[in-house]
């Protein structure tokens, strides 16, 4: 249901605690979903993204229970579903599900929303033909049709994308055909895939450009999500931006391949301190600080920028109250996220008078004193973008959105947990 919105301006105090990640929880349950033997899951990710995997495993015949707030998982085998699969919004769901089944070599055909529908599918498609799998798309996109996989052809992949959903997807072909896969060309891409495996008993190295699995299978064991810096990245920022600001983000993943942010924000001159550091179900978690200090424009190149992928907006809000001018770059990737990131971000920037300027693989945003106008923020239905006109608001003053209803993609509390930490 649409519903146009319009967040309030303030500092942001006190204790937050966000959902569990996102990207972890689609793993966890494509993981389990592998093992016979149960598995539970607790603080898994409540929002649709999740559903779709979850829903879509169902169908393929993983009996999926509830367990007080925990689920428990009895998989074993994929079988064939007569329907298609429903991605929805789900870029991670449609393309790991298609490695996983490609490894199982069962018949599927996939298919999401509008914006699921504009995105790449190919990338992951030609990994998966050059694994043995026969793949049809639409021109690149969904619908997908997966023919099966009648011969494993290649186990020893170069990574054509730097994509961690792409190189989830071979790995997820390893473990559901129990066979050996090795890939070269990751550019240091979120390792949530390969930390899972490791805690699972799994045999797989990996050093941030290769990775090695022996394809052997997982054993059952519980998994607890850590909480999803992506979504603790509002409010971190928030608080970079909003002068009096004093939050602690609690229990969230600091996975060093996510949280380019928090470095992006300290070479801006944040103050931002990592407390409590802790490990849960071999993800590194801890309690993240944040003191309002006023900040510096800073040069964010791509290997930054890869580890802070989906938080680029909110980098940009950050840059557009930090004094000079502050270029990202190697982001280029944005352009096809659930909506095209840089042109969203821009226009949501210059609803706040903050000039921008898009270039080859980037952008760069000029730092000033940034004042809310009448504008109405077109969100694209983008989750991200949504919830980051609330962190702009937050130092600019009101800002109004069309729609906020994509934020159940991700972090279906988002409106309660803003106001809890309203000063
Ligand atoms: C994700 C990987 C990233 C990220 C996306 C989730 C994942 O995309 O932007 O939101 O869960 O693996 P890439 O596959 O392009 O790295």
């Amino acid at each position: 249901m649409l519903s146009a919105q319009t967040f309030a301006a303030g500092p942001v105090r006190g204790n937050v605690a966000v959902p569990g990640d996102k990207s972890i929880s689609h793993r966890a349950l494509l993981a389990a979903a592998s093992i016979a033997q149960p598995v539970h899951i607790s603080n898994l990710n409540p929002g649709r993204d999740v559903r779709a995997t979850l829903e879509a495993l169902t169908a393929l015949g993983t009996q999926i229970d509830r367990d007080g707030d925990a689920i428990v998982v009895r998989g074993g085998r994929l079988r064939e579903s007569p329907a298609p699969l429903d991605c929805m919004n789900s870029g991670s769901t449609a393309r790991m599900l298609l490695g996983a089944l490609a490894g199982a070599g069962v018949r599927a055909r996939f298919d999401g929303d509008a914006s699921l529908r504009r995105r790449p599918m190919e990338p992951v498609a030609a990994q998966l033909r050059a694994f043995g799998a026969k793949i049809e798309t639409q021109e690149g996109r969904m619908p997908v049709e997966l023919h099966g996989t009648p011969e494993i052809q290649t186990r020893a992949f170069i990574l054509l994308a730097p994509s961690a959903q792409v190189k989830s997807a071979l790995l997820f072909a390893g473990l559901f055909s129990g066979r050996a896969v090795a890939m070269s060309g990751d550019r240091g891409s979120r390792d949530h895939t390969e930390r899972l495996l490791q805690y699972l008993g799994a045999n797989v190295t990996w050093d941030g450009r290769t990775v090695q699995y022996d394809g052997r299978p997982l054993t059952a064991k519980p998994i607890d999500v850590a909480g999803d810096f992506s979504a603790a990245a509002f409010f971190i920022t928030a608080a970079a931006i909003a002068p009096g600001s004093e939050l602690v983000v609690t229990g969230t993943g600091v996975n060093p391949t996510r949280t380019g942010l928090i470095d992006a924000l300290r070479a801006m001159g944040a103050n931002i301190e990592l407390r409590n550091e802790r490990s849960v179900s071999g993800e590194p978690v801890a309690d993240v600080a944040v003191t309002y200090v006023p900040l510096q424009a800073a040069t964010i190149g791509p290997d930054l920028a890869l580890r802070a992928i989906d938080e680029i907006p909110l980098l940009a809000i950050a840059a557009g109250f930090a004094t000079g001018e502050t270029r990202i770059s190697g982001v280029r990737e944005l352009r096809t996220k659930e909506s095209d990131r840089i042109a969203a971000t821009q226009a949501l920037l210059a609803s706040a008078g903050i000039h921008t300027q898009a270039q080859n693989d980037g952008f760069s945003v000029m730092g000033g004193t940034p004042a809310a106008s009448s504008t109405v923020v077109d969100t694209r239905d983008d989750h991200r973008i949504a919830m980051a006109a609330a962190v702009l608001a937050r130092g600019a003053g009101p800002v109004s959105i069309d729609s906020d209803a994509s934020i159940e993609v991700s972090f279906p509390n988002f409106l309660r947990a803003l106001e809890g930490v309203h000063a």
